[in-house]
């Protein structure tokens, strides 16, 4: 089993009040929120945030709550009565750029539930509250030149600020996009056309910044081919588009997608890394919520490993699946 160590990252978290630059739509369901903060600490590709998805309650204090014998306390402090998300959400990275004396973070969000339709409301100007940046990037491997990145709808984040290091470190990298259908694809239109036949081309605006070709799939056929991104990437490793030996290959998506990247990288035997998610209440730890089981040394052969702390990316052949 390998362990991704990175301490100077872990250790540098902390909660940051940060001003809403834009939250725009993208497509159906998704928004693209950008962040202005006068300071955050170092952040890689694969890390993520835990985002308050409201703006901050006024400090009102300490407040004595009644609580009478054989009954209920009595609440009635506004953050404890309200219907607004009291847990902040976890939300990956997407990028992130430093100006002198501002970093702007870019977050891509679908909005789901409670938490991420409230911040769908939230305006340019208001300000938000983010803790981070958390867990363990996703690590960029010197010996190997080749690197394929696939995403699934609210995995392709991740992928995005992921093909801008790879670029930086001068890996030739190649994304693979998957979506269900063409309206919930988070993505931009790029310089070129999607291809039908899995040809990988510059045809998304976040990716081809970062020149870094890309494959789109849609279960529906409305955008670039038609079936799974995982039948689709296969097919490009089949074509021989990239020796195994020089490959490193990051998922992140839907978990039925990141189990076939990673049977077919282990069958291959290549480097693969998977970015899990769970439900996360803390995201530093503490309630264990998100648990998922690592294969290890040890006697029983696994043990369960924290998603927010020890992961979220772990090596593909570590990960059992249940
Ligand atoms: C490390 C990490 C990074 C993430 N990055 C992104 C991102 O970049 N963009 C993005 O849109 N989403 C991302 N997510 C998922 C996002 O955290 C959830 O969609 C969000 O918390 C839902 O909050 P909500 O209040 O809107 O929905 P809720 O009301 O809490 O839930 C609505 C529905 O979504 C499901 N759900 C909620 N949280 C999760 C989760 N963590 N995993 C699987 N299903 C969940 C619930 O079971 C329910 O069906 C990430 C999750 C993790 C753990
Ligand atoms: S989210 Fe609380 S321990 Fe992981």
């Amino acid at each position: 089993m390998m362990r991704i160590m990175c301490n100077e990252t872990l250790s540098s978290r902390g909660v940051y009040v940060a001003t809403v630059a834009a939250n725009d739509a993208v497509c159906d369901e998704h928004y693209r929120l950008r962040l202005r903060l006068t300071e955050f600490p170092p952040s890689r590709a694969g890390q993520f945030v835990q985002l308050q998805c409201r703006p901050p309650a006024p400090q009102l204090g300490a407040a004595v709550v009644d609580w009478p014998e054989n009954k209920p306390p009595q609440f009635t402090q506004p953050e404890l009565m309200g219907t607004e998300p009291l847990l902040r959400r976890p939300l990956s990275l997407a990028g992130r750029r430093d100006d002198a004396g501002a970093v702007e973070l870019e977050i891509l969000y679908r909005t789901v539930g409670a938490g991420t339709r409230r911040l769908a409301n939230v305006r340019a100007g208001q300000e938000l509250s983010v803790l981070g940046p958390l867990g363990h990037p996703l690590p960029i491997i010197d010996a190997k030149p080749a690197a394929a990145l696939v995403g699934g709808g609210v995995g392709i984040p991740p992928m995005i600020y992921l093909a801008h290091a790879l670029q930086e470190a001068g890996k030739k990298a190649t994304a693979f996009c998957g979506a269900r259908s063409r309206e919930l694809l988070p993505l931009a239109k790029g310089v070129q056309p999607a291809a039908t036949d899995g040809t990988p081309t510059l045809c998304t605006a976040e990716f081809a910044q970062a020149e870094t070709p890309t494959v789109l799939t849609t279960d529906d056929g409305s955008l670039g081919v038609k079936g799974f991104i995982t039948q689709a990437f296969e097919q490009w490793l089949d074509s021989g588009a990239a020796a195994g030996n020089q490959l490193v290959v990051y998922s992140c998506g839907p978990e039925v997608m990141m189990r076939r990247v990673g049977e077919i990288c282990i069958a291959r035997d290549i480097e693969c890394y998977l970015s899990l998610e769970r439900h996360m209440a803390c995201g530093m730890g503490t309630c264990q919520s998100c648990v998922v089981k690592i294969r290890d040394a040890g006697e029983q052969g696994w043990s369960y490993k924290l998603c927010c702390t020890d992961g979220p990316v772990f090596p593909a052949g570590d990960v059992i699946w249940e």
